[in-house]
């Protein structure tokens, strides 16, 4: 697997001051708020898990599941829920979390489906933000890092199905796709 990444963009070390700061952000932006944070799955899984314990106030967590990729890197533009939420989120502060951001396409339809459930509020978490491949209007209120045009694998994130369980993120050799 190791031997598949070309380089480490986000270090183990990094990923963890910077999930540490985004934690504390949101812990003082929603204290008293009972915040419901929302992780988009797969890929959020363990930032997800990371994020949550760099939280220090009363929250609550639940998932849902979108897919808009086939087993390519390139979306295909069509997003389906596969996971539903199984809580009611009208009048809730709800963060939702992914981790990374791409043209835009997912949390697009996201953002409408759960915002015609009438939250009190709704902000989004992202752990990269790959900004200049944004096809969509939708902008992050909470940002890990923000990444350039690169495929990355790791801390999550795959590559069909592949890589989530290496603790930092890195990109792939090219020879790795073809
Ligand atoms: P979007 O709809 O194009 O914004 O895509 C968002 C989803 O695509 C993310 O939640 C990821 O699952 C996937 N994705 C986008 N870029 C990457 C990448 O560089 N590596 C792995 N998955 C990615
Ligand atoms: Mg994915």
């Amino acid at each position: 697997m190791i031997e598949d990444i070309e380089k480490v963009s986000y270090s183990e070390e990094v990923i963890r001051s910077r999930v540490q700061a985004m934690g504390q952000a949101i812990s003082r932006d929603y204290a008293e708020k009972f915040p419901l944070i929302i992780g988009v799955l797969k890929g959020s899984f363990i930032f997800m898990a990371d994020l949550l314990r760099a939280i220090d106030i009363p929250c609550e967590t639940e998932f849902i599941a979108a897919s808009s990729y086939g087993a390519g890197t390139v979306t295909s533009g069509v997003v389906k829920l596969t996971k539903d939420l199984t809580v009611d989120i009208r009048d809730r502060h709800v963060i939702i979390v992914e981790d990374i951001l791409d043209s835009g396409v997912t949390l697009s339809f996201l953002r409408e489906y759960m915002l015609d459930k009438e939250p009190a509020s709704f902000k989004i978490c992202t752990f990269l933000d790959k900004r200049e491949r944004r096809s969509a209007p939708i902008e992050a209120d909470y940002v890990g890092f923000e990444c350039p045009d690169e495929f990355y694998v790791g801390y999550g994130l795959d590559f069909a199905e592949k890589y989530r369980n290496l603790p930092y993120i890195g990109v792939l050799k090219p020879e790795v796709y073809s």
